[in-house]
């Protein structure tokens, strides 16, 4: 007969306190801090000076406008995290993870600076009675900055890749976040100009200001507005190129998606392709596997009340739409990434 007072479950053990306050749960934790070490650390220029450098120094020494004990508490935390190393009276070197850190850099800034205050408040938002109206905020520069450094590589590249092989008179970037796309674009072929729209302010000023620091405010316009609800206009009649990164998902749900994919071909009567890119939601279960981005992307839109849409649903929300989608390029960075190049459909 079993002893009902002989713990029956994982959950019953009797722990002994060297059993969680070293070992995974507690890097659990310190990882949590690490994470804000690193977003804290992009947004100060601590790791482009660390990559650029290899070193920085302990503390304020080397940026006296900054606290001396918060520059060293982050620091530190990144010790722990392996991403420098502290010296014993020396300078702050790049550490073991440092490389991999500094490639994965715009995912924790898009985590923690642009949306972390949506899992602090994660229980507030669980309640559906509190689900309405303006029931969370994100520091949408925060977000548009991490979404650039996310797109900095290989969608970049994929983008110049594509766009050399068919050079745009005139590029529409929906939901363009920083203009860097733009900027990119007409930096790379110099007869095109561009209309980004974005409908965030913060969003809309950094683009304004990338834009004028540029010098192409003759070339590039920044609109601030709902791509869910564009109608004609003069600055988008003789747009040949529509652009669309990150934000895709912001279509749906897929009733939403339809008409929104619709309506563009109504607004830029003249688009001969939208190249689309977005990260879609993966539908097996988190494991030893699950990539960066993959929990943060997924979790920050379930709080928000965001439908993610998968790869199918994308597919026949195209057809539907009149966008024959000819060539779909996955990516690893992001993770789940899809870049689209479609075409309207004939007819
Ligand atoms: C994740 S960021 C991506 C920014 C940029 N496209 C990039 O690749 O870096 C998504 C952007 O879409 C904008 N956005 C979201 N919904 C929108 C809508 N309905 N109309 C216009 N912009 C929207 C947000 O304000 C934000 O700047």
């Amino acid at each position: 007969m079993s002893n009902p007072h002989e713990a029956s479950s994982p959950h019953e053990r009797v722990l002994a306190p060297a059993d969680w306050t070293t070992g995974p749960v507690a890097d659990l934790y310190s990882s949590y801090v690490a994470a804000a070490a690193l977003s804290a650390a992009q947004e100060l220029g601590l790791l482009d000076e660390l990559a650029e450098q290899g070193k920085t120094s302990y503390g304020n020494g080397d940026h006296p406008d900054l606290d001396d004990g918060v520059v060293r508490t982050i620091l530190r935390a990144l010790h722990w995290a392996g991403v420098v190393v502290i010296e014993e009276d020396g300078p702050v070197l790049t550490g073991p993870r440092f490389a991999e850190a500094y490639a994965a850099r715009g995912y924790f800034y898009w985590l923690v600076k642009g949306c972390g205050e949506l899992f602090s408040i994660a229980p507030q938002v669980a309640k559906t009675e509190n689900r309405v109206g303006d029931f969370y905020r994100r520091d949408m520069r925060a977000v548009a900055i991490g979404s650039r450094i996310i797109g900095e590589e290989e969608v970049e590249r994929l983008f110049d890749q594509v766009l050399a092989d068919r050079p745009p008179r005139k590029v529409a970037d929906l939901g363009c976040g920083s203009g860097q796309r733009l900027i990119r674009i007409a930096g790379n072929h110099p007869e095109a100009s561009g209309v980004g729209v974005d409908i965030a302010r913060a969003s809309v000023q950094l683009a304004s200001e990338s834009v004028a620091d540029a010098g192409l405010a003759d070339r590039i316009t920044i609109h601030r507005g709902n791509v869910l609800e564009l109608d004609p206009s003069p600055a988008f009649a003789d747009v040949d190129t529509i652009t669309c990164v990150f934000m895709g998902h912001d279509f749906w749900p897929y009733d939403s998606c339809v008409a929104t994919l619709r309506a563009l071909r109504a607004a830029f009567p003249r688009a001969e392709r939208l190249l689309l890119c977005d990260v879609v939601r993966t539908t097996e279960l988190p494991g030893p596997d699950t990539t960066v981005f993959t929990l943060g992307f997924e979790g920050v839109h379930a709080l928000m009340g965001d439908y993610l849409p998968t790869l199918d649903e994308w597919r026949q929300a195209f057809t539907e739409s009149g966008w024959e989608c000819r060539t779909i390029h996955p990516t690893v960075t992001p993770p789940n990434g899809h870049f689209f190049e479609l075409v309207p459909s004939a007819g």
